[in-house]
């Protein structure tokens, strides 16, 4: 068992939900090392929060190595997650070297966005004993218009869809399954049925953790979605807030 199955599978026990907070340079890192927060993700969401565009498509590996070099001067106890971004997955083999080129700057986990096109990318990952997050769901590198921003899984075919590939996905051997605005009574079915952590982000409360984006929660984000809360309200300090988010996660039992 690798170690960050080991320190996953710990969280599992703990019962209490995991907290999980985006972060892309060493200052907030710095904050973030200082909370109780359980997961740091180097998300590709920096195409939007760092370089003002209107998504994620244009976030190169490149970009992603830099941050993740700002973030990792700061890692302590917290799982150092990082996006695989657009077009550095796009065959086994290049997807297998630019994990290694992530991992090799002291992150512990690679996330990737999944559809079943990718089965031999995570295949590939597991055999050379990469630690992966695989995220479901909506899948920002491939939505392309306003409607694809949407609740899924809601229907019986997308519903067996997505339930059959995070059971696919855990018998491959990946650590993880990240949710992104997922059908809450389809996300509580997973995170049943599955023994890996599945960790949510607008899929309700019933997974074993909870992401947040770092600038939705402090109130500093130009377009924060729906079921994001500003957690700087009130608080003295970015420090407070933090706290205050991964408190919340803390207090809903699974
Ligand atoms: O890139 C990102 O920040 C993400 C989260 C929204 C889960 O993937």
């Amino acid at each position: 068992m690798n170690n960050i199955k080991k320190k996953l599978n710990k969280y599992i026990e703990r019962k209490d939900q995991i907290s999980c907070i985006t972060c892309y340079d060493a200052s907030f890192c710095k904050i973030l090392s200082e909370s109780n927060v359980d997961i740091v993700l180097v998300g590709d969401s920096l195409g939007m929060i760092i370089k003002g565009e209107e998504n994620t498509h244009n976030v190169t590996i490149d970009e992603i190595l830099y941050h993740t070099n700002c973030v990792s001067k700061h890692k302590k106890d917290f799982i150092l997650m990082v996006d695989m971004p657009i077009n550095s997955y796009s065959n086994p083999e290049i997807a297998v070297l630019n994990a290694k080129k992530i991992l090799d700057i002291n992150a512990d986990i690679i996330k990737i966005e999944y559809k079943d096109e990718h089965k031999n990318v995570v295949e590939n990952f597991i055999s050379k004993n990469i630690p992966v997050c695989a995220h479901l769901g909506y899948l920002p590198q491939f939505a392309h218009k306003k409607e694809d921003t949407r609740i899924y899984g809601k229907d019986e075919a997308e519903h067996n869809q997505i339930f059959t590939q995070a059971k696919t996905l855990e018998n491959l051997g990946v650590d993880m399954i990240l949710l992104e605005c997922v059908d809450s009574n389809l996300s509580k079915l997973i995170t049943d049925s599955l023994n890996i952590p599945v960790i949510g982000i607008g899929s309700g409360e019933n997974c074993n953790g909870q992401v947040q984006v770092l600038y939705d929660i402090i109130g500093i984000s130009n377009n924060p979605p729906g079921f994001s809360k500003d957690y700087l309200k009130g608080s003295k300090s970015v420090a407070e807030a933090i706290n205050k988010f991964c408190n919340y996660v803390k207090e809903i039992k699974y």
